[in-house]
C-alpha cells in the first residue's frame, strides 16, 4: 500500500513559498505530466474510468485508526492507493487493485436501518464507515485539499516569483487540478454511471470540459456525458442468413425529446435514488438539455448531459492543445484568472464570455504567432488517418489523435512576451468586421452581426460566443489594453518589492483604479530577508482586499 498521495493541508508558509519559488521555471509539476509517448485522450478516459471502477468512496467517522481501517478494508484484496479529503466530513477514496475486492466489500455491507425514516436501499460505492465501538484513538488523517490557494496565499506567491513566466507557471501549478481530484472526478462520473445504469446497463458516464480538457482549475465543474451508443449499437452485430432482429422501442418525433426524456428519467433516479446528489434540477428546455446536481460528498457541481457527443470531442481537440506545448495551460490559466478576476467570466450564465470562449482566443492567438505554437484544426485534419475519421451529425470532427504525430513548434518566445502580446492582439483585433477561427487560424470576415464572433470549430455555421454583448466585449478590450499598458510599463521600470506594489501578472489581477501605479526606479533584486518583511507589512495592509475577492464559485 502506498501513503497518501499529497498531503496539502498545512497552510504555507512565507519561507515554504520562497523556496517554491527557487525551483526553476518550467518545472512545473502538472496533473498531466508531460510523457513520452503522451498519451491518448481515449487511452486516458479509458484508463481512469478502468481505476474509478475499482474504486470505492467511503464517509469516514471523526476518530478512527487509519492503518486498522486500511486492514479491515484489505480482506477483501490487496488496495493500491488511497486518500483523505474533507468535504463537511471526513471521506476515504480507496482504489482496489481488482473490481471483484469491491464486490467483496459491498457484499458485506448493511443497508442502515432507521428509527424514524425508512431507507430505500440502494447498493453503490458510496459506503459509510461505522465503528461498532467508539475509539478514543486519535489517528492523525492527513487530506488532500481539493480546493485552489487563497487569494491571499496566491497573491504571496505571484509577489515572490522571480519573473513574469514564473508567475504564470505558478499559478498554474496551484490552480490545476491535482491527481486526486481528478481521480474523485472520475470517481463521481462512475458512481453516477451506476444509478444510470438501472436504466440503460450498457450506459458510460464520461466527464467532458475543462475536468478533462487539461485547463480545469480546481472548483471548477464536472460535465459528465451519459453515452448511450453501446445501448444503441448492440444491434449491429452481424447475423448469417436472411434474418436479423430488432428491439421493439418507443419512438418520437425528434431527437430532442429523446434526449429530453432519457434526462428526465435519469434526472428522477439521481433526485430519488443517487446517494449524495441534492438539489437535482432539470434544465431540459436549454439548447443543450441538462440535469445539474450537486454531488455533495464529492463538492462537485455537476451538469449531465447526452447526445453532446460533439462538446466531448471539442474536449478532446483542448486536450490536445494543452499537452502539445507547456505554454498554452500557462498563458490560459493566467487569461482565465485574469477574467475572472475582473468579472469579464461569471459562473452564472449571462452576456459576458465563457472560460470555453476565452481558451478558444489563446489557441487562436498562439497559431498567429510567427512561427505559429499551436498548429490549425485544419493542419490536424490533414494529419489524420483513417482511424481518426470521425463525422458526428453530419459534421467533419476528424483530427490527428495521436499526439505524437504531431510536430513540435519551433517557436521559443517566452510566456512573459505572450501574455503582453495577447493583451495587445486583442486590445486592437478589429471585433466589429473579423471573426475568429481556430480551424484555419486566421482572421475572416464576420458573417453576421454578433459583436464577437468564434466560430464553433466543428458545427462551423455555429458562433460559441454569440451570448456576448457589445458591452462585455468593449470591457474585455479595455481591460486587455489597460493590462497590456501595465505590462509595457513595467518592461522599462518594475516596481520593487519594497514599494509595496504588486507587480506583473498579480499587478494586472487587481481590479482597475486609475492611476494605481506609482511606478519606482528601485531595482527588484534585494535580500531575501528584506522581501519577507516588506511583503508581511504590505499584506498586513488593505492592498490585497480587492483581490482576494475574485475568487472563482
Ligand atoms: P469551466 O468554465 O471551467 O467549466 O470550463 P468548461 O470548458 O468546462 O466549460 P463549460 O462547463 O461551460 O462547458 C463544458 C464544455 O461544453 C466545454 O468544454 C465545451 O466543450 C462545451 N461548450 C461550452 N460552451 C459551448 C458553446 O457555446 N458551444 C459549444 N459548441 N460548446 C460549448
Ligand atoms: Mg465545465
Amino acid at each position: 500500500q502506498r501513503p497518501i498521495l499529497r498531503l496539502l493541508s498545512c497552510p504555507g508558509t512565507v519561507a515554504e513559498d520562497l523556496r517554491r519559488d527557487e525551483r526553476p521555471s518550467g518545472s512545473v509539476e502538472t496533473g498531466f505530466e508531460d510523457k513520452i509517448p503522451k498519451k491518448r485522450f481515449s487511452e486516458m478516459q479509458n484508463e481512469r474510468r478502468e481505476q474509478a471502477q475499482r474504486t470505492v468512496l467511503i464517509r469516514c467517522p471523526e476518530k478512527f485508526s487509519e492503518n486498522k481501517f486500511l486492514k479491515y478494508l484489505s480482506q477483501h484484496g490487496p488496495i493500491n492507493n488511497h486518500f483523505f479529503y474533507e468535504s463537511f466530513g471526513l471521506y476515504a477514496v480507496v482504489e482496489f487493485c481488482q473490481k471483484e475486492s469491491v464486490v467483496s466489500l459491498q457484499n458485506g455491507t448493511h443497508t442502515p436501518s432507521m428509527a424514524m425514516e425508512t431507507a430505500i436501499p440502494f447498493r453503490s460505492r458510496f459506503l459509510s464507515l461505522k465503528l461498532k465501538n467508539q475509539t478514543s484513538e486519535r489517528s492523525c488523517i492527513q487530506s488532500s485539499d481539493q480546493l485552489p490557494p487563497s487569494n491571499r496565499k496566491l497573491f504571496e506567491l505571484l509577489c515572490y516569483a522571480e519573473s513574469i513566466d514564473d508567475q504564470l507557471n505558478t499559478l498554474l501549478k496551484e490552480f490545476q487540478l491535482t491527481e486526486e481530484n481528478t481521480k474523485l472526478r472520475y470517481l463521481t462520473c462512475s458512481l453516477i454511471e451506476d444509478i444510470a445504469a438501472a436504466y440503460f446497463p450498457d450506459c458510460i458516464v464520461r466527464p467532458f470540459g475543462s475536468s478533462v480538457n487539461t485547463f480545469g482549475k480546481l472548483g471548477c465543474d464536472l460535465d459528465m456525458f451519459l453515452d448511450l451508443d453501446e445501448t444503441r449499437n448492440l444491434s449491429t452485430h452481424k447475423t448469417s442468413g436472411n434474418f436479423l432482429t430488432e428491439f421493439q422501442v418507443k419512438n418520437v418525433p425528434s431527437e430532442r425529446i429523446a434526449t429530453q426524456k432519457i434526462l428526465s428519467v435519469i434526472g428522477e433516479c439521481l433526485d430519488h435514488f443517487g446517494p449524495g446528489c441534492v438539489g437535482v434540477q432539470k434544465i431540459l428546455n436549454a439548447r443543450c438539455p441538462l440535469v445539474r446536481f450537486s454531488h455533495q460528498a464529492s463538492g462537485f457541481q455537476c451538469d449531465l448531459t447526452t447526445n453532446n457527443r460533439i462538446a466531448l470531442t471539442s474536449s478532446e481537440l483542448l486536450y490536445i492543445y494543452g499537452t502539445l506545448d507547456s505554454r498554452v495551460r500557462a498563458l490560459v490559466f493566467g487569461i482565465r484568472c485574469w477574467a475572472r478576476a475582473h468579472s469579464l467570466t461569471s459562473s452564472i450564465p449571462g452576456a459576458w464570455i465563457t472560460n470555453f470562449s476565452l481558451t478558444m482566443m489563446v489557441i487562436f492567438f498562439l497559431q498567429r504567432r510567427s512561427p505559429p505554437i499551436l498548429p490549425t484544426l485544419d493542419s490536424l485534419k490533414t494529419l489524420a488517418d483513417a482511424e481518426d475519421k470521425c463525422i458526428i451529425e453530419g459534421n467533419n470532427c476528424t483530427f490527428v489523435r495521436d499526439l505524437n504525430r504531431i510536430k513540435p513548434s519551433g517557436n521559443t518566445e517566452a510566456l512573459e512576451l505572450l501574455l503582453k502580446e495577447f493583451f495587445e492582439y486583442f486590445g486592437n483585433f478589429a471585433f466589429n468586421k473579423n471573426s475568429i477561427n481556430i480551424r484555419q487560424g486566421r482572421e475572416q470576415n464576420k458573417p453576421d452581426s454578433s459583436p464577437l464572433y468564434i466560430q464553433n470549430p466543428f458545427e462551423t455555421s455555429l458562433n460559441i460566443s454569440k451570448n456576448v454583448s457589445q458591452s462585455q466585449l468593449q470591457k474585455f478590450v479595455d481591460l486587455a489594453q489597460e493590462s497590456a499598458w501595465i505590462l509595457q510599463q513595467e518592461d522599462t521600470d518594475r516596481p520593487s518589492v519594497s514599494s509595496h506594489q504588486p507587480w506583473g501578472l498579480a499587478a494586472i489581477l487587481l481590479p482597475s483604479v486609475p492611476n494605481r501605479r506609482s511606478l519606482t526606479k528601485k531595482k527588484r533584486k534585494r535580500s531575501a530577508n528584506e522581501r519577507v518583511k516588506n511583503l508581511l507589512e504590505s499584506l498586513k495592509s488593505n492592498r490585497t482586499a480587492n483581490f482576494t475577492e475574485t475568487n472563482e464559485k
